[in-house]
């Protein structure tokens, strides 16, 4: 009987990956192959970050990388030391999703999300969804600038007197 044996492949490297994951310094070893993808589900504990295609076509794996949309799917996480990755859990504040424009048309919410393939529930939810908290940021935004007002250190001051 004929033994085959595979040609033993080198084994990667490790690194010390030092990042901040959703405002929280995280600091792990990881090989440096590693997808993104794989060090946040599986060592930083972001179960939010989802595995869809793994091809990069879906958007289901989508963070944040210092401010950029991108898809970790496709990121070596080796690549993202030293950076900021807010995941999905990272936003959910709200304040973040619509920090650059918090009342946008339904076009400009349709463009922000195109790449985003949903499986579930169709579009308009999701469209009406942002637009609810918009709505709510806004709202909320009044509500602060209205209390701020009201807590004037100098009630009574008015100019001129
Ligand atoms: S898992 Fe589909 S784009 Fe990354």
């Amino acid at each position: 009987m004929v033994e085959f044996r595979l040609p033993m492949l080198p084994q990667p490297g490790e690194l010390v990956w030092s990042v901040n994951i959703n405002g929280t310094e995280v600091k792990l070893n990881i090989e440096s192959n590693a997808i993104l993808l794989d060090v946040l589900r599986d060592q930083a504990g972001s179960l939010g970050t989802k595995r869809g295609c793994d091809m990069g076509t879906c958007g289901c794996c989508s963070v944040l990388v210092d401010g950029e949309p991108r898809l970790s799917c496709l990121t070596l996480a080796a690549d993202m030391n030293g950076r900021e990755i807010t995941t999905v859990e990272g936003l959910a504040n709200g304040h973040q999703l619509l920090s650059q424009n918090n009342n946008p048309t339904n076009e400009e919410i349709k463009t922000a999300i195109e790449g985003n393939l949903c499986r579930c529930t169709g579009f308009q939810q999701i469209v009406d969804s942002i637009r609810a908290a918009s709505d709510i940021i806004r709202e909320n935004n009044d509500i602060e600038d209205s209390t701020s007002a009201k807590s004037d250190p100098h009630p009574g001051f008015m100019e001129g007197n």
